[in-house]
């Protein structure tokens, strides 16, 4: 269909939140819609021998070798090629630079295993232990310049278990984020928001 939209991955791990996406884009649950290009910075990445396996289009794009801005250039030219209308960041590790965001404007996702703004960062399951909250969650955002900043797309709550440790939290919370994703990706994908400030509202 023409106006089938097209969704980037970037991820440098695991990919458990490509793989969901991937899944309700093929099941519908993510309408008319298409996984166009998987990209990761790291080699190793699982979630880039999933794509393989998949038959998607994928490409690794490391860091090494290449200053940031040549990274995020090469990184943007092939979302371009693949004509990407939403990059979903699914456990990417890099803080994308101000050029890179402004080229895809309220197009780009994130997904943070935290209650945003509480506990941003690269530790959130641990510092949540650490502070000792009793409820957490996850955040889907649109990204801007800044780490785990931009507008709340959908957030989704979990307890926090008197013997949690890091692993059980994190899969309590993965569940979570798997269905928060496709939420936010239908939402932004259809366009049914308005941004006033911070603050995305459906409709
Ligand atoms: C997820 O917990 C996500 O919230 C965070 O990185 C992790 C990625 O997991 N940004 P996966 O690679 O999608 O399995």
């Amino acid at each position: 269909m023409s106006d089938q939209k097209r969704i980037g991955i970037l991820l440098s791990g695991r990919g458990s939140n490509f793989v969901a996406i991937a899944d309700n884009v093929s099941s519908g649950m993510i309408p008319n819609a298409c996984v166009a290009v998987v990209i990761s910075d790291k080699t190793d990445a699982k979630g880039i021998q999933t794509a393989q396996a998949r038959g998607l289009p994928n490409f690794v794009i490391e860091r090494r070798g290449r200053t940031r801005q040549d990274h995020d250039l090469e990184i943007v030219a092939k979302l371009w090629e693949h004509k990407v209308d939403l990059v979903c960041l699914a456990g990417y590790m890099r803080l994308l630079s101000p050029w890179f965001v402004q080229q895809f404007p309220n197009a780009i996702l994130n997904i943070h295993p935290a209650l945003l703004p509480s506990f941003p960062g690269n530790h959130a399951h641990r510092d949540t232990l650490a502070h000792g909250v009793k409820i957490s969650g996850c955040t889907v955002h649109l990204v801007n310049e800044k780490e785990d900043d931009g507008p709340i797309v959908v957030q989704k709550a979990v307890p926090v278990l008197d013997d949690d440790d890091e692993d059980k939290l994190s899969a309590r919370i993965l569940k979570q984020e798997h269905i928060a994703y496709t939420e936010a990706i239908n939402i932004i994908l259809n366009r049914q928001f308005q941004i006033t400030g911070r603050r995305l509202v459906k409709g």
